[in-house]
């Protein structure tokens, strides 16, 4: 398997609970290397265009309240199968769904507040890390 990028957030339930440390700790073991990170506080404008293919969802409008509702930290991270080994580390949207060991099984609340953000294809993860970072922000090594 090729070294892919995938795109990840640290949601604003998670920074709010101080687990930056924890979440980056299980990328790093799970062989996803940090290659570009910062804090962010999304403005609504950022948020719905960040997660317009739901702007048809009942959930849509919640899910930008709660991304903007404090800061958050977006980061790129690359590894082997990167976007698919995020996908399972992180676990299933509804933590209550999430097996034992992944992120939002550990650490999530509910569906909303899930605490990580994962691309699920190569071609979201191009557009999202384009989103938010410039090629020179990310430091492939
Ligand atoms: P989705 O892309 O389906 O999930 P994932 O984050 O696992 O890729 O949905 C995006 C986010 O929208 C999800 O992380 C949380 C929110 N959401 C809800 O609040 N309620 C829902 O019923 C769904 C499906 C998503
Ligand atoms: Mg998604």
């Amino acid at each position: 398997m090729a070294i892919e990028r995938t795109f990840s957030i640290v949601k604003p339930d998670a920074v709010a609970r101080d687990l930056i440390g924890k979440v980056y700790s299980r990328f790093e073991s799970a062989g996803l290397k940090i290659v570009a990170s910062k804090m962010i506080h999304m403005t609504k404008e950022q948020a719905e265009g960040f997660y317009g293919e739901h702007k048809e969802r009942p959930f849509f409008p919640n899910l930008v309240e709660f991304m903007t509702s404090g800061p958050v930290m977006v980061q790129v991270l690359e590894g082997d199968n990167a976007i698919a080994k995020n996908r399972e580390i992180m676990g299933a949207t509804n933590p209550a769904e999430a097996a034992a060991g992944t992120i939002r099984h550990d650490f999530a609340k509910s569906i909303d507040a899930n605490s990580v953000h994962g691309s699920d294809a190569p071609a979201s993860a191009a557009r999202e890390i384009a989103y938010f970072f410039e090629e020179s922000e990310i430091f492939s090594r």
